[in-house]
């Protein structure tokens, strides 16, 4: 029979055995994270979002998982994070789709400004306008004539409501002043797929993606959304040169985990963000489409939040003048 001497010290032991266990239990990261991007894989969102998983887990010291939920223009998936365990291990990295969600749908079962914490902004994704290989206008002054001419018979594709893609081909339609026809898909390496193959005539797409097919011949670039030219594409004129006053979509992109994450959470994120942004080999791929990581004092809570409460409010008031709604 073991003696009340031997209980006492096999408690002892047992207790030192299972306090470091418990610590590392609690240290954060214990074990992959998941970041949920709202479109199909292969797209912009995608191919952003994969660099950066590789980068703040490099940060991290842990994986970070992509998985991709599309739908919807991307709101299925925040609803989702908006749900989601606020324990730092599921997070979101969506775009300006996050700011104009909640003018295009009457009703969003998420709240952009209370369901989520704000870990930081990221980058700034030019855009192209892009035709299918064989559509006839040469010039982009050729494409706005024969949006105003025959904008119905024109196939404009995008990736939803709420999608950056929609967004450009609702202002292209409006400084047109002609409708054409939309086609939605779930994300634009599906609307890309379509348009390489003749499907659908027209989109705006995200340098991220767009850049190499541009580069190998398979769509035809007609400009870029950006006030200034771009460094990959140098012979694209803006839009605004070809004649489309103003005009401007440049998609920012933010990282957000779900209300209630504990802020020593959200502080280990948040200086994962920042060093995967100072990442060289995350620099390079960037650089080489165009696109800029947005300066240091945005890669913050406050830098997401400030910066998405202006874009809601923004996108909202023009979205009500153009009447596009989803219910
Ligand atoms: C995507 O990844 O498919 C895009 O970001 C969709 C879009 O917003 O146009």
């Amino acid at each position: 029979m073991k003696t009340p001497r031997f209980l006492a010290a096999a408690f002892t032991a047992a207790l030192f055995a299972v306090a470091p266990l418990g610590a590392q239990a609690q240290a954060y990261p214990a074990k992959p994270l998941t970041l949920v991007i709202p479109f199909a894989a292969g797209g912009p969102t995608d191919l952003l979002g994969r660099a950066l998983a590789q980068s703040m887990g490099t940060a991290l010291g842990q994986t970070v998982v992509v998985e991709n939920r599309a739908g919807a223009g991307g709101t299925l998936a925040s609803a989702y994070v908006a749900r989601a365990t606020n324990d730092g291990y599921t997070l979101l990295l969506h775009h300006i789709g996050m700011s104009t969600a909640p003018g295009l749908y009457r009703k969003l079962a998420f709240d952009p400004l209370k369901d989520f914490e704000y870990v930081g902004q990221v980058a700034d994704v030019p855009m192209t306008l892009v035709g299918r290989p064989d559509l006839p206008a040469k010039t982009p002054q050729e494409l706005i004539a024969y949006l105003k001419q025959d904008g119905a018979k024109v196939n404009l594709a995008h990736a939803g409501l709420g999608a950056a893609s929609q967004l450009c081909g609702m202002l292209l339609q409006q400084a047109v002043g002609a409708q054409s026809t939309t086609v939605p898909y779930q994300g634009t390496a599906p609307a890309l797929t379509a348009l390489i193959g003749g499907q659908v005539d027209v989109m705006c797409d995200q340098t991220m993606q767009t850049v190499p097919h541009i580069k190998a011949g398979k769509v035809k670039l007609y400009g870029v959304t950006t006030r200034e030219r771009l460094k990959p594409l140098p012979e694209a004129m803006t839009l605004r040169e070809a004649g489309l006053k103003d005009f401007e979509v440049v998609v920012w992109h933010g990282v957000y985990a779900p209300k209630g994450t504990p802020a020593p959470v959200m502080a280990a994120l948040n200086t994962a963000l920042k060093s995967a942004l100072k990442d060289p080999a995350l620099l390079k791929r960037l650089d080489e489409v165009g696109v800029q990581v947005v300066p240091e004092p945005l890669q913050t809570p406050e830098g997401l939040r400030t910066h998405l409460k202006a874009e809601i409010d923004r996108w909202g008031a023009l979205i009500r003048q153009a009447g596009t709604y989803a219910d």
